[in-house]
């Protein structure tokens, strides 16, 4: 099937029982032509295909010889990198289970806790040279606390991946309405060569999420010899 393809809509056969958002939600799931794209190609999910999008414009998985995956869960992400750079060390983190994938090292752990940067770090064996979030926290539904909460999590995936890149590294995080604040663009800016935001074609419309991509990690500064 071709991904524009657009399929006559599904009707939900009954909605009793429902809620309003729930149907609305199954009614998108139904109708969504990347959601049947994922199942019939054995992604798990269908952000499969944003990482797919932003890997064709961007060249981020062809050399890419240790992953991280932070926000894994159900593991589309994860596939793709298996597929596009199958010698690469891949470790993933989540709050949810995710079950295995051949090759790939997943810890079910929050990322904010204190140890996960450590134990990221020591599964890869080395530092990584691509850094991926997709992490976004669950929605309470008022606008600016949702944007807050996803907000501290890229400004953590941030840090992790100054502090732990290789140089010539990359980093890509998920990023909500308007891109990433003036602060963060400017470590961004400061810590690697090139800064661009993208919406990918498989992100939905009507989603306010963009996904920062920073390339050409330019290294850490050597602490000053005494
Ligand atoms: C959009 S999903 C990721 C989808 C994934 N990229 C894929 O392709 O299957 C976002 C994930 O971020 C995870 N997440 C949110 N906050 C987190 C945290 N503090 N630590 C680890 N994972 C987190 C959620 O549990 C959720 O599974």
């Amino acid at each position: 099937m071709s991904r524009s393809d657009k399929n006559p809509h599904e009707r939900l056969k009954t909605a009793k029982g429902r809620s309003a958002s729930s149907v609305r939600w199954l009614s998108r799931q139904l109708n969504d032509p990347y959601v049947k794209q994922a199942r019939a190609e054995g992604w798990r999910s269908r952000a499969a295909f944003k990482l797919i999008d932003l890997d064709e414009k961007f060249t981020l998985l062809r050399n890419a010889k240790r992953v991280v995956d932070l926000g894994i869960a159900p593991g589309g992400w994860s596939q793709v990198v298996r597929k596009k750079a199958s010698a690469a060390k891949i470790v993933g983190i989540d709050l949810l289970p995710t079950e295995p994938i051949e090759g790939v090292t997943i810890f079910q752990m929050d990322f904010m806790a204190d140890e996960a940067p450590q134990a990221l770090c020591d599964a890869l064996d080395g530092p990584p040279d691509l850094v991926l979030s997709d992490m976004a926290a669950n929605t309470v539904g008022h606008k600016q606390t949702d944007h807050l909460r996803t907000m501290g999590l890229v400004e953590t995936a941030v840090d992790f991946a100054v502090q732990t890149l290789s140089p010539g590294g990359a980093f890509v995080a998920k990023v909500f309405a308007g891109g990433t604040d003036a602060e963060l663009l400017s470590i961004l800016k400061k810590n690697f060569t090139t800064v661009k935001h993208a919406k990918p074609p498989s992100s939905r419309k009507d989603s306010s999420e963009w996904y920062v991509i920073a390339q050409g990690f330019k290294g850490r500064a050597e602490p000053d010899s005494v």
